[in-house]
């Protein structure tokens, strides 16, 4: 398998992000890569927010925008798959090109936009799936032109509370102009509370989770962390891609516009979410996501304060077996360190990443 995936990443990397990217969805489509492996262990499962997770470990918003996917994503090993970021009407995003690999940072800056497919065309796929079972979180954003972004949230609510395992209020990507100014507390505030009446109102009601960027600073924390706790949002999604260029080496494509992802992300994400730990106390649910790529930087998010953790970049370098192989890794650390449950990790190293500065 590792042979195999070596050798398909080798040849998706001689076309360009964007159509290599669109590939991969169309092999997942027709039921490649055969043979993945699922790995079940009692010690990765958890309860969180009233769902059983199989496992710690979910795919990102933004592989599977349209949700095309999400069943052979849980295929691959992922405990849950987040789709999206959806928003009402279908949008084309930005000019092409727009995704740049950093190989070697193993990063990616990507200045997409929220291109998708809309609301219409992500519940048809949606609805077909239901009853399924598997966890899928939708993703949802504002289109670029829309004239009132909280009504878009409130769209996405609605239409998708019903199909989703849970929602994620994306406010954190830096390519929809404006859109990262909604996590200022006013603005912050005014959203949270309209997207949970929403939800109140609607026919379901998933666990409602806020995804934030990296480029925050405490006090911006603070605001979003008394905003969630007051409007009694359920988990917090710790974080999106970052504006910040430090520490890269691959010359070419560090200069692009754009959120960058991988790598280089650890850090400063990790930092973030123990900070926001800090804030919000042991019971809020938070998804760490940012460079995530083996084992040891899954189980560090956890130590850190994450009660689940995402990727995606590290799939782009690692391919399909990647998941499969991070939850096999925790497998062999729960037996060597005779743990009974990952869960027990949880906070282990809280203060050392909480103490650092951002
Ligand atoms: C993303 N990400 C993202 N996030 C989101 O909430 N909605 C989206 O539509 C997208 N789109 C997207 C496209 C591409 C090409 C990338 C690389 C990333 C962000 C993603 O979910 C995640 O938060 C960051 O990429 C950090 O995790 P990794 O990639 O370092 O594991």
């Amino acid at each position: 398998m590792i042979v195999f995936d070596r050798i398909a990443q080798k040849l998706l990397f001689t076309f360009d992000p964007e159509t290599a990217h669109g590939m991969s969805i169309a092999a997942l489509r027709c039921g490649l890569p055969v043979g993945a492996r699922t790995v079940r262990d009692d010690r990765l499962k958890l309860s969180l927010c009233g769902i059983a997770f199989p496992n710690p470990l979910g795919m990102a918003a933004g592989y599977d925008k349209n949700a095309e996917v999400p069943d052979a994503l849980l295929g691959l090993g992922f405990g849950f798959a987040e789709v999206g970021t959806v928003t009402p009407l279908p949008q084309a995003g930005n000019p092409k090109p727009r995704i740049f690999r950093l190989t070697e940072d193993d990063a990616v800056i990507n200045r997409l936009g929220f291109n998708n497919e809309g609301h219409e065309a992500a519940e048809k796929r949606l609805a077909a799936r239901q009853g399924r079972g598997g966890i899928v979180g939708v993703n949802i954003g504002a289109n670029k032109d829309s004239a009132d972004r909280v009504r878009d949230y409130e769209l996405g609510v609605s239409r998708f509370a019903k199909y989703a395992s849970y929602l994620t209020v994306n406010i954190s990507s830096p390519n929809t102009p404006g859109l990262r100014t909604m996590q200022a507390r006013e603005q912050l505030g005014e959203l949270l509370s309209r997207v949970m009446s929403v939800r109140a109102a609607a026919s379901a009601q998933p666990p409602l989770f806020l995804k934030i960027a990296p480029d925050l600073v405490e006090a911006e924390l603070e605001d979003i962390a008394a905003e969630v706790s007051e409007k009694q949002i359920d988990g917090v999604i710790v974080s999106n891609t970052t504006l910040s260029r430090s520490g890269l080496r691959s010359p070419s494509g560090a200069g692009e516009t754009g959120g960058l992802s991988g790598k280089p992300l650890f850090e400063r994400s990790t930092i973030v979410l123990a900070k926001m730990r800090r804030l919000l106390g042991p019971d809020r649910a938070i998804i760490g996501v940012g460079g995530v790529d083996s084992t040891d930087a899954a189980l560090e998010k956890i130590r850190a304060g994450a009660d689940l953790v995402q990727l995606y970049t590290g799939m782009i370098y690692a391919g399909p077996a990647l998941p499969g192989r991070i939850l096999a890794g925790m497998v062999r650390f729960a037996d060597k360190e005779r743990l009974k449950s990952l869960r027990e990790l949880r906070d282990s190293r809280l203060d050392q990443w909480a103490a650092k500065a951002l």
